[in-house]
């Protein structure tokens, strides 16, 4: 499986923070915020990888990033998406890329405490469709949210006033090759872009679509209040898992035994 990072868009709702530079270059506690979608993909074992970048500062992706190196992998895949015509737009720059195998698409402002990798696995066995993944939150209506009955997805609104449940549809998709199909016949939706909503909802309709829940935390980081989230969850995992620190006589070699 392929993977894709959407990483364009002008990130308007994090101005001034954007004014000069690309949203997902922003920090999240110790690193920039492209860092985490890429290590998602990686710790779910895929090494071909393509950002799509866009706006002004494009270019300091690859600065940033280069081949990848930092990440284990010999070589980045990059391309530039003119505008901010919606994930589903983005994501169809990836065509060629993607070259007729399975994809798994990160939003480049999702951030996830585990990882992906039984999705995956799941996914790879599975021969054809999409798969997302849910997470429950509080506060649904700031996202796709999913409406459940038993095993099946039966369908995803956007942004809904009064959400028909609290299931959030994270920014990680896994999609066969015809999501390039799907997308070609998108018409924009009301806020001119074209939803990556849709193109579940596509699935869905033809009853390919399968899902499973995000295990550990999840979070977007595009709003002031989610960036910050962002950073604490990062921050407070850190800590979590760094060893605590010796007793200061111990770390000056007192009291040590041979
Ligand atoms: O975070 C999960 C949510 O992401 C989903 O629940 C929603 O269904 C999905 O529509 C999306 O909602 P947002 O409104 O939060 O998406 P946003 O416009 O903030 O874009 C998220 C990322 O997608 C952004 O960091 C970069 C990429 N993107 C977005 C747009 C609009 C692009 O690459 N190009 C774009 O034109």
């Amino acid at each position: 499986m392929k993977g894709i990072v959407l990483a364009g868009g002008t990130g308007s709702r994090l101005f001034p923070l954007t004014k000069i530079t690309n949203k997902h270059l922003l920090p999240i506690y110790d690193r920039p915020m492209i860092y985490y979608p890429i290590q998602t993909l990686v710790d779910a074992g895929i090494r071909d990888i393509l950002i799509v970048t866009g706006g002004r500062n494009s270019g300091d992706f690859l600065r940033l990033l280069g081949n990848g190196k930092h990440f284990g992998l010999a070589h980045i895949n990059y391309t530039y998406q003119e505008g901010e015509g919606g994930i589903a737009d983005a994501l169809a720059l990836a065509e060629h890329f993607a070259d007729n195998q399975k994809i798994c698409v990160v939003l480049g402002d999702n951030i996830i405490e585990r990882d992906i990798r039984e999705a995956a696995d799941r996914f790879h066995n599975q021969p054809y469709g999409a798969h997302i993944l849910l997470k429950r939150v509080p506060d649904a209506e700031r996202f796709g949210v999913a409406e459940v009955a038993g095993d099946c997805v039966i369908g995803i609104e956007e942004k809904p006033t009064i959400p028909k449940s609290n299931y959030a549809v994270t920014g990680i998709y896994m999609y066969d090759s015809t999501v390039f199909e799907k997308i070609k016949v998108l018409v924009p939706s009301g806020r001119g872009e074209l939803e990556i909503t849709d193109v579940n909802n596509a699935y869905i309709r033809e009853g390919t679509m399968t899902f499973s829940f995000l295990e550990g935390w999840w979070t977007d980081a595009g709003t002031f209040d989610s960036l910050l989230r962002a950073s604490n969850l990062v921050a407070q995992s850190a800590a979590r898992t760094q060893p605590a620190p010796l007793p200061d006589k111990l770390s000056r070699g007192e009291g040590a035994t041979a």
